[in-house]
């Protein structure tokens, strides 16, 4: 997330004021925050910041099944598509019709820097491709089922699969998840991402389930924590009652942002352990 300082827009504020926007490629992305002065804070972005192009306003929450949130333009090319570079990886990205979110690149790059090279990877909400390419770059020889549910998120993906060179290692796969991991990938992934932190929980039993032995989970949740308490303990204990029959380990966790006061995304790396009873094994 970026900040500027945006001076007496064109007279309607009495004093400089400070307003952070996130940039997705060439476009800037501005909350509801400022919008009595927001043509005033989109021009002075486009005038600072010659490499951009677009100020969109968030004029809605992510919503629906394919996690969209609606845009409005407010100055520059009328167009909500943009090539995005992130961790050394190139992403084609149409904020109008896939999810993307800049704020996830550190998490994007620790995923991938902790993949071992050869792993079989099912990133089941898997969008453009953001997570799988990164993962494919950092991680020699592994291959990465990217699985989603919006053709829209599928056709980017491809399109980020070919461009950062990753045929054949980077599968766009068309498909609900649950149905992708049970009949395509029974017990053939040596790690299972789930960053869908509104119903990852819902997928946990198919994740564990169809997840080879020592392989790893890596999910996403968003919690509520008090002051003083641990997101991470918190995130721990929501899945708690699902992980204990089913052999799971916690293997660490970690803070991803803060979503809201209080609120945060939580990242959690699970392990499925070498001796687990199952009548499905
Ligand atoms: C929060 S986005 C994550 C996108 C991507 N991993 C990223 O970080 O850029 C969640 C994605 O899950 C997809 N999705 C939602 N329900 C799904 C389902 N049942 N099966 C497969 N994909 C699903 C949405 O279309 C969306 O692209």
């Amino acid at each position: 997330m970026r900040e500027a300082f945006v001076e007496h827009a064109a007279g309607l504020l009495e004093r400089p004021m400070k307003v952070r926007f996130d940039v997705v490629g060439d476009i800037a992305i501005i909350g509801s925050s400022t919008r009595e002065a927001e043509t005033s804070v989109a021009e002075s972005i486009l005038r600072n910041s010659p490499r951009l192009k677009v100020v969109l306003a968030k004029s809605g929450p992510v919503q629906g099944t394919f996690r969209l949130r609606k845009f409005r333009l407010i100055a520059g090319e009328n167009r909500t598509t943009t090539v995005h570079r992130e961790n050394g990886c190139i992403f084609h990205v149409d904020l109008a019709t896939t999810h993307f979110s800049p704020r996830l690149v550190h998490e994007r790059r620790l995923v991938s820097e902790s993949v071992a090279s050869g792993e079989s990877v099912l990133n089941m909400f898997g969008g453009a491709g953001t997570f799988s390419v990164e993962i494919a770059k950092k991680s020699p020889s592994s291959i990465v089922y990217n699985v989603d549910i919006n053709p829209e998120a599928i056709r980017m993906a491809l399109k980020n699969a070919l461009i950062n060179r990753f045929r054949g290692r980077v599968i766009a796969v068309l498909a609900d998840a649950k149905i992708a991991a049970i009949e395509v990938f029974p017990k053939r992934s040596n790690r299972i991402i789930l960053p869908l932190p509104e119903k990852s929980r819902e997928y946990m039993h198919i994740a564990i389930l169809t997840l080879k032995r020592q392989g790893i989970i890596q999910y996403y949740d968003f919690v509520d924590a008090r002051k003083g308490e641990s997101p991470v303990r918190r995130g721990l204990e929501r899945i708690a009652p699902l992980i204990k029959c089913e052999g799971v380990s916690f293997c660490s966790g970690r803070i991803v942002k803060s979503v809201a006061p209080r609120r945060y995304l939580i990242s959690l790396e699970l392990q499925k352990r070498d001796q687990v009873w199952s009548n499905t094994d």
